[in-house]
């Protein structure tokens, strides 16, 4: 693995918090990895991929970065900041369309002059690699897959697991994080051991992401990780928590969200963190997890802008 180039691209260690009032009111010893805190524009897990995915596009030489994901993408947002940090010109293709003046990530990926290209969830789901190979040709240009969820963008996590392992003296009963493209899961399960890994589906079942993470795993093992454990104690995907679709927070989950800033000041988002934060509520409440756990942040407060009307929305009224 030391054959990797690695860029620095974020602000790294992140802390790891103990959260005491919302450990109080929960009974249960919680601690956080600031991931949100790797950067401003940067904040977020995918700055750690993007630190190995984007060496690579160096070294080929690349003058454009393509990737690809939602309208309010957290990636793609982070790739066009670390894209332009290097002097490089940011390709997005989204899924979904643009209406009214853009607010979140995709007011930041306007202000960064990203060439943005739009397309409906079908040409997304079946045809998203051929689109940007077709945005890609007659460039010189480094395509990155969705959520930089590949075996490279993996190892940023394997990474991340030994910067965790060297801030605690003890292994947590659950360490948790949410799970959208597979790749940060992927690093946890077969970076050093902090504790079984829980990785909270916010849209797909369990066995789609299971496939996923073995998938990267697979191809993360050929640039010299450890093998990835099966699943079951280990690792494990958890599903249940989706809520709807994907980005759809139901109000339990803006609670949670609410909550946890009255508590602790800590930030989360409706589309990852908020749901992955609900499930370990939920998982503490019904008696299946406790002890010391790690919730991983992953960033992601872009994604509270624009929905103000739901995140400050009255519980209490209909
Ligand atoms: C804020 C945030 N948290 C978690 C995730 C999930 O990470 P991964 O795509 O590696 O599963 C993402 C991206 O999908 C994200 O943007």
């Amino acid at each position: 693995m030391t054959h990797l180039r690695r860029l620095e691209l974020a602000r790294l260690p992140t802390p790891i918090q103990y959260l005491e009032r919302l450990s109080s009111w929960l009974g249960a010893e919680v601690y956080v990895k600031r991931d949100d805190l790797t950067g401003l524009g940067l904040s977020g897990n995918k700055v750690r991929k993007l630190e190995l995915l984007l060496a690579e596009a160096v070294d080929h030489g690349a003058e454009v970065v393509v990737t690809c994901g939602g309208i309010q993408s957290n990636h793609c947002r982070a790739t066009a900041v670390a894209a332009r940090q290097l002097g490089l010109q940011p390709v997005l293709l989204l899924r979904g369309e643009r209406s009214g003046a853009p607010d979140g990530n995709l007011l930041l990926d306007d202000l960064l002059g990203a060439e943005v290209h739009t397309c409906d969830d079908a040409t997304y789901r079946d045809h998203r690699e051929e689109v940007m190979t077709e945005l890609a040709r007659g460039r010189p240009a480094y395509v990155i897959p969705e959520g930089g969820s590949n075996g490279l963008g993996a190892m940023g996590y394997v990474l991340a697991s030994e910067e965790a392992a060297a801030q605690v003296a003890e292994r947590f009963d659950r360490v948790v994080v949410a799970v959208g493209s597979g790749g940060t899961l992927a690093g946890l399960a077969m970076g050093s051991d902090l504790g079984p890994v829980r990785g909270i589906a916010v849209c797909d079942d369990a066995l789609t992401f299971t496939t996923r993470v073995r998938a990267i795993a697979s191809e993360a093992e050929r640039l010299g990780a450890r093998a990835l454990p099966p699943s079951g104690r280990r690792w494990r995907v958890v599903e249940g928590y989706q809520g709807p679709a994907y980005a759809v927070a139901e109000p339990p989950v803006w609670e949670v969200i609410r909550k946890v800033a009255h508590l602790e000041g800590l930030i989360l988002d409706p589309v990852y963190t908020g749901k992955a934060v609900h499930a370990l509520v939920e998982e503490v409440r019904a008696g299946r997890w406790g002890g010391r756990i790690l919730f991983w942040h992953t960033g992601g407060a872009f994604g509270l802008f624009g929905r103000g009307g739901e995140a400050t929305a009255d519980p209490a009224s209909p």
